[in-house]
């Protein structure tokens, strides 16, 4: 069999846009979380095109939105002429000011504690965070969960030794953690966590019956980015019909998402 390596993600800001609207429709919920007051000084960590900012922009709140990707902020200045975008580096970022809250919605499980560990001087996000806000402040996020897409990633992982690469769990580029890894790390950063929960909630996909390939072609490059054109087509393929008994009903497929929502303050 041969072995392959992991390669980085890649966004396409309109593709993002116009297939994948879920991601900040969904995290509307969480801004109740945020409860975001006139006057405070919000930072959107993982700010992508910037959907969520200009909610949170609306409250009042002063906000600003942080993305790694120069394409997702190249978009957001564009959305939102009127509000502020920076490229930064979750694990690694400062601020001017200090902020009364950071927000973060579907980001924190593209950053691999794992690779925390090995990066300059162990940056890791919590510690970001910390860093970025006020005493007092609030720290509100929602990402992938324990168990989280289990049965995608299964899929993917049968599909590549259908075409003999081995070992493709190298290739997953994401980190979801349980409740109680995530409150510890967080504890350990100088932060009390308030609320916590895992929940599963499945998310229909957009585009009818091209919803799981449009998904893993958006999210799950990292798979397919050594591959050939034939390769990739075979492995979107197996993965259709492995999971099209359990995911696919009425015309649309559902990933099977699990979230966990963080609540937390800076002590
Ligand atoms: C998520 O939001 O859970 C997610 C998105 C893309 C890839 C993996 C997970």
């Amino acid at each position: 069999m041969k072995n392959i390596s992991i390669s980085q993600q890649i966004w396409d800001a309109s593709l993002y846009e116009n297939k994948h609207a879920f991601v900040w429709q969904y995290g509307e919920d969480l801004l109740q979380w945020l409860n975001p007051k006139p006057g405070e000084l919000i930072l959107d960590l993982g700010c992508g095109t910037g959907q969520l900012t200009a909610k949170i922009a609306e409250s009042g709140a002063e906000v600003m939105g942080i993305d790694n990707a120069v394409t997702m902020i190249e978009q957001a200045r564009k959305n939102y002429p009127q509000l502020r975008f920076e490229v930064a580096d979750a694990r690694n970022f400062q601020v001017e000011q200090p902020f009364d809250a950071v927000f973060s919605n579907a980001t924190l499980h593209w950053i691999k504690q794992a690779d925390v560990a090995i990066a300059d001087g162990g940056a890791q996000p919590i510690a970001s965070i910390h860093q970025a806000l006020k005493p007092g402040g609030r720290f509100v996020a929602e990402f992938g969960g324990k168990g989280n897409i289990q049965s995608i990633l299964q899929a993917l992982y049968t599909a590549f030794e259908k075409i003999g690469l081995s070992n493709p769990q190298a290739l997953n580029p994401w980190y979801f953690p349980s409740i109680s890894e995530y409150t510890t790390l967080t504890e350990q950063q100088g932060l009390e966590v308030t609320q916590a929960i895992l929940f599963a909630r499945p998310t229909p996909l957009a585009d009818g019956t091209a919803g799981i390939k449009n998904w893993i072609q958006m999210f799950a490059s990292a798979f397919l980015a050594k591959l050939s054109a034939e390769e990739q087509l075979q492995v979107i393929h197996t993965v259709e019909e492995c999971l099209k008994p359990t995911l696919y009903q009425e015309g649309y497929w559902a990933a099977d998402y699990r979230r966990i929502r963080i609540l937390a303050t800076k002590i």
